[in-house]
């Protein structure tokens, strides 16, 4: 985990955010190479959530919502941690995170805790000039409920009838008590949320498989490792109460297995809690049968930057090889998926000080650059792929004389090393086929 926390930082993945003040817990800015990577998670989401899906339709609400918001969900009255301080060095634990009571694992001290205490975990702001009690406000703990709250102004402007989905991307705020392991537990972050509506007709369970199924084959389709992800069924006891099936997407972290992801049944419990505290009626009317009924829910709610950590995680490895001398070599490498390298192609000029090389090298990753994410450089050729395979381009083409001959480049592979000399003017074709 050091490696890669320090890989992120070298390479301009994941910086500490406000790092020249002394950096402020639980809070990250992404680099130049982490924020591509985070918004091409997200696009891979969307695309199969959203794009390939005649059913699911777009949303996007305000991080401030009226604060009734959060007292029907629940989340003013029951979203909070229980926490506990260490009387001698005042450090704070989660309750639940702590098996043994009796000494502080953190200065040694014996029977030195507080009593344990409830703490909400949502984020207060205030709205307007005036800091009174009318005025306060929180910063969304989860994306869902602007959905929830929108039901009916989405299916009556989208014309549709369940079953149908709403799927969302944005920030979502939590004081965490104990943030850490990097980017995983965080308090303020993006999530993926699919809110998919079906009607109470004996298929919600099948439909709540299926779209297990399809986040299975997401996660598959760019690369995770399978043995390293599990999905694990809640048992009734650890189900809320009006959950009729739920499943948590773990993966395997170095520090143990995290969830990723969870999918949930939620019956009627979201639009039930707005309707009696709103007074509104936000069920759907069904015309053939001329009734009001309220649909039940099918949740799937993906945390984006645990899930570009574990993009990250999953990627690296160290690789030790032995070269055509027979001297051993060993280089790190971040095979992602070409969909989510933050560089797909990068492209060299064998010499710096060679305007026919540079001009020509340019000039092919202009004509790259409109169809695939590319990168020019030049310099040290040995040292221009470690740094492409750090960052996990699964591509380098490199310029050299012979170009200036017969047009032909070098075509390197980031995970085979092989090396294959191509015609120049054919690269927007093969890289087409080989980035699929
Ligand atoms: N609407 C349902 C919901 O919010 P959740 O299990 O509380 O469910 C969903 O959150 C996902 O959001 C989690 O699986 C995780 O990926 C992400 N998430 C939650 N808290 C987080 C935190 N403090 N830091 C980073 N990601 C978090």
């Amino acid at each position: 985990m050091e490696e890669i926390t320090a890989l992120a930082k070298r390479r301009g993945f994941i910086f500490q955010s406000s790092e020249i003040y002394g950096g402020i817990n639980g809070l990250w800015d992404y680099g130049p190479l982490g924020a591509v990577l985070k918004q091409n998670v997200k696009r891979a989401w969307w695309r199969d959530t959203v794009e390939l899906r005649d059913d699911v339709v777009a949303f996007d609400s305000s991080i401030i919502m009226h604060p009734l918001v959060w007292k029907a969900s629940g989340h003013l009255d029951a979203f909070h941690d229980v926490m506990i301080d260490c009387k001698v060095c005042k450090h704070r634990f989660r309750a639940d995170h702590l098996k043994d009571r009796s000494q502080c694992p953190d200065c040694g001290s014996k029977d030195s805790f507080t009593e344990p205490r409830n703490f909400n975990l949502m984020m207060r702001t205030s709205i307007g000039p005036m800091e009174d009690t009318s005025s306060v406000a929180y910063l969304r703990p989860e994306t869902a409920q602007g959905i929830f709250v929108n039901f009916k102004n989405i299916y009556q402007s989208a014309r549709k009838r369940p079953p149908f989905g709403v799927a969302q991307i944005g920030k979502s705020f939590r004081n965490e008590i104990t943030p850490g392991n990097f980017t995983f537990r965080v308090r303020e972050f993006e999530q993926a949320e699919l809110e998919y509506f079906v009607p109470d007709d004996g298929a919600d369970m099948e439909t709540f498989r299926a779209w297990v199924e399809r986040r299975k084959n997401w996660y598959a389709s760019y690369g995770i490792a399978s043995e390293r992800l599990r999905f694990y069924e809640l048992t009734d006891s650890e189900r809320p109460h009006y959950a009729k099936a739920g499943i948590d997407v773990e993966y395997l972290f170095p520090w143990g297995w995290g969830e990723l992801e969870s999918i949930a049944h939620r019956g009627t419990y979201d639009l039930d809690a707005h309707m009696a505290l709103s007074g509104k009626d936000l069920r759907f009317f069904d015309e053939a049968a001329k009734a009001h009924y309220t649909p039940l829910l099918i949740e799937s709610s993906a945390g984006m930057d645990r899930t570009a950590l574990t993009f990250l995680i999953d990627a690296y490895e160290r690789e030790r090889s032995v070269d055509p001398n027979g001297k051993e070599t060993e280089r790190t490498v971040l095979r992602f998926h070409p969909f989510i390298a933050p560089v797909q192609v990068a492209i060299f000029s064998l010499a710096r000080n060679k305007p026919e090389l540079v001009e020509r090298a340019t000039s092919i990753e202009a004509a790259l650059r409109p169809e695939f994410r590319t990168q020019y450089d030049e310099g040290n050729i040995g040292q221009l792929y470690r740094r492409q395979d750090e960052i996990g381009t699964p591509f380098c083409v490199t310029v050299d004389y012979e170009t200036m001959d017969d047009g032909s480049v070098t075509l390197r592979s980031r995970d085979s090393m092989q090396q294959e000399r191509v015609p120049g003017d054919q690269l927007n074709e093969l890289l087409r086929e080989r980035l699929r």
